[in-house]
């Protein structure tokens, strides 16, 4: 609550939505207190385009002719909704930088590693799991995150490890991060604006 207010977060995705789906569900079961004032999508043929329809959500997609014009939609619509934060939810562009100074430690982003490890540029995806089974790292798992000016180096908010076993694939350990990311990450966003980062 902010002024007596329900909180109002605006939900960035580029892929299938399965974090998307579960930030939903909590937010009608109120197990997060504030409600998703928006999805925007990278992709128009995304999932999360299809799963903001089916939940009569307000969801915009990107200009993505270039680099440059997908920077000014995306203001262009944050200015409009105003939300109070935004979540990242398997976004895979850029952010830019204006939308850093406009939102300071109020956008969140999930990565599928134990951030620092397996962070970057070109990170993301299967790629991060390719890279942890040929590392032959024992444990992996997901960082939620603040989103600052470096790629994946914001301040953590939480760490979730999975165990990485002796037959699993970049597949299996997608799978079985994804869906420890789909039970805590709605709970992380609650944590978050539970704490004093919100104030
Ligand atoms: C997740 O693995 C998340 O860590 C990463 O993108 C993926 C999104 O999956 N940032 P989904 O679209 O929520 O199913």
């Amino acid at each position: 609550m902010k002024n007596n207010q329900i909180l109002r977060y605006a939900v960035m995705c580029s892929g299938n939505g399965s974090n998307l789906q579960a930030l939903i569900d909590s937010s009608n079961t109120g197990t997060i207190t504030a409600s998703i004032n928006a999805i925007i999508a990278s992709k128009p043929e995304s999932g999360a385009i299809k799963i903001a329809k089916s939940n009569n959500i307000k969801n915009y997609v990107l200009d993505v002719r270039s680099t440059e014009l997908r920077d000014i939609s995306l203001i262009k619509i944050i200015n409009e909704l105003k939300p109070d934060f935004i979540v990242l939810s398997g976004y895979t562009k850029k952010i830019p930088l204006k939308l850093i100074a406009l939102y300071p430690d109020k956008i969140i982003n999930i990565h599928p590693s134990l951030l620092p490890e397996f962070g970057g540029k070109g990170m993301y995806g299967i790629h991060v799991h390719k890279a942890v089974i040929e590392s032959g790292k024992s444990k992996s798992g997901f960082t939620v995150h603040l989103v600052s000016k470096e790629y994946d180096k914001g301040r953590k908010l939480k760490q979730y490890e999975v165990e990485v076993l002796k037959d699993d694939t970049p597949e299996s350990l997608s799978l079985k991060i994804l869906e420890l990311e789909n039970i805590y990450y709605p709970i992380v966003i609650q944590e978050f604006i539970e704490s004093d980062l919100l104030k």
